[in-house]
């Protein structure tokens, strides 16, 4: 038995008054009885299992290229996951995988592979996915895996615009599930130790935060179309996104370099540096945002280099391309460097160093470990299903975290500074900008 794709537009219906609620209830109920599904126990539903401590959750990867293979990399390890399913549009990247797959666990559990995701939502012995494909499809893949009744590790940045988020976020609750956010950093060492020296007040009040990255996406060429590959399903790579023919450039890893489906560097890193600052600072009341920057070469996009200034209550950030000219930034490919009255602070991913009165140090002995460490971003997905909590880089913090990277791109479209209602959710008084933050995806795969 099939589901249909009618189904699942059916099912990702939001923003629901309470007469469009009532509505859905009773539309669906009509269907699964008409259809038959549920009388075959085919019928999506919220997972009702009730895990034991000693229970091995069955999970599903979906999206096999560089990040989905390191998914499958660390699942593998965990003794109380068994992966039974991979999923990927194209079937060389599927059939690699599980050749890998095969050596890490020879004697593992039947692993089914698929190219429609959907087929494994289907399935009612599968009980949490995890998502590494494009941006452009996190969404749909997360939301409709929630209304499955299936929980979710998924990829950043969280989304492709805002208002899939917020459709994420709505849906997660909805249908009570569990999803971390892939900023595996989250779980380091160092970033526990920053978010404890900077919570500490040892460099004061901070006032400002400078975050940055280097490096400038490739030159792509070839705007001709080219042959689909016989392995590849492309309306199914392109998904909620635009339609067009198929260009080799804007497909397997550098899909990353244009608009239609993700931002560039910025958008790459933004969520796992900004991190940092949220967890240790939780800014509020964001009202300007004004990013500056330069295309691309070649045929890509995204900015080649983006400048942003976000301007919140008590909270200036600052993201640049280039490393602030303060001493330690500059050998930082990646960083944040926190400016508070009475010191600064510098880190990256996997190091920083503090400033008080001109004396630099690593750490600050008499500031305890308050922040609990981590036992390991998957392992933390893996404890929230089984106890029913949420994660350490849960959908609510990775959407206020995500954010503003999402503002400071549409700035950059629009080529001027934009003015936010952080309560309210809408640019003020500017219908232009507000027309971007959400876009429609294409035909079946609509979220409203
Ligand atoms: N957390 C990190 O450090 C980190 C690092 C790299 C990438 N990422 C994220 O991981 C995601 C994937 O990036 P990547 O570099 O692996 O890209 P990639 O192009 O190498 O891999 C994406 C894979 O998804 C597959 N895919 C596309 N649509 C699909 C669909 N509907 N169903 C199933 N599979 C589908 C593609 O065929 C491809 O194999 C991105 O969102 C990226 O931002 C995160």
């Amino acid at each position: 038995m099939v589901v249909t794709d009618s189904f699942f537009t059916f099912r990702i219906s939001l923003f629901k008054s309470k007469h469009q609620n009532i509505m859905d209830a009773q539309n669906r109920r009509y269907f699964l009885k008409s259809s038959g599904l549920a009388a075959l126990g085919l019928a999506f539903g919220p997972s009702l299992r009730a895990f034991a401590p000693s229970d091995k959750l069955r999970i599903a990867h979906i999206g096999l290229g560089g990040m989905g293979n390191a998914h499958m990399n660390w699942f593998a390890k965990l003794p109380e996951v068994d992966i039974v399913a991979l999923c990927d549009v194209d079937a060389h990247h599927l059939a690699e995988t599980r050749n890998k797959l095969r050596e890490l666990h020879p004697k593992g559990p039947k692993v089914k592979l698929y190219e429609d995701f959907r087929r494994i939502l289907d399935r009612k012995d599968i009980d949490a996915i995890t998502c590494a494909t494009p941006d452009h499809w996190h969404a749909a893949i997360a939301t409709l895996a929630f209304q499955a009744g299936k929980d979710v590790y998924g990829e950043k940045p969280l989304s492709y615009d805002i208002g899939e988020g917020k459709i994420m976020l709505e849906n997660l609750n909805r249908y009570n599930r569990v999803f971390q956010m892939g900023n595996q950093i989250h779980a380091g060492d160092n970033y526990h130790r920053v978010v404890e020296l900077v919570k500490s007040g040892a460099i004061g009040n901070v006032h400002t935060v400078r975050l940055w990255k280097t490096g400038v996406p490739p030159e792509l060429k070839g705007t001709t179309p080219a042959p689909v590959p016989s392995q590849l399903n492309w309306d199914m790579w392109l998904g909620p996104a635009p339609y067009t023919e198929y260009i080799p450039a804007k497909c397997h890893f550098t899909y990353r370099y244009f608009l239609d489906y993700s931002g560039g560097v910025f958008a790459d890193f933004w969520c796992h540096i900004a991190d940092i600052v949220f967890w240790s600072l939780q800014p509020k009341g964001l009202k300007n945002v004004t990013a500056r920057g330069e295309k691309a070469d070649g045929i890509a996009d995204v900015p080649k280099w983006l400048d942003a200034d976000f301007e919140f209550d008590n909270l200036k950030i600052h993201w640049s391309s280039t490393p602030p000219d303060v001493p330690g930034a500059a050998e930082k490919g990646i960083g944040a460097y926190f400016e508070g009255d009475k010191g600064t602070l510098i880190c990256d991913y996997n190091t920083r160093s503090i400033t008080i009165n001109g004396e630099t140090m690593t750490d600050i002995d008499y500031v305890p470990m308050s922040v609990k460490r981590s036992p390991g971003h998957q392992q933390n997905f893996v404890d929230a299903v089984k106890s029913r909590t949420q994660p350490e880089s849960n959908l609510a913090y990775a959407r206020g975290m995500t954010l503003p990277m999402h503002l400071a791109l549409i700035s950059y479209r629009l080529g001027r500074p934009v003015q936010w209602d952080a309560s309210a959710e809408q640019f003020i008084n500017d219908a232009e900008a507000n027309a971007l933050l959400h876009r429609q995806p294409r035909d079946k795969w609509k979220l409203i």
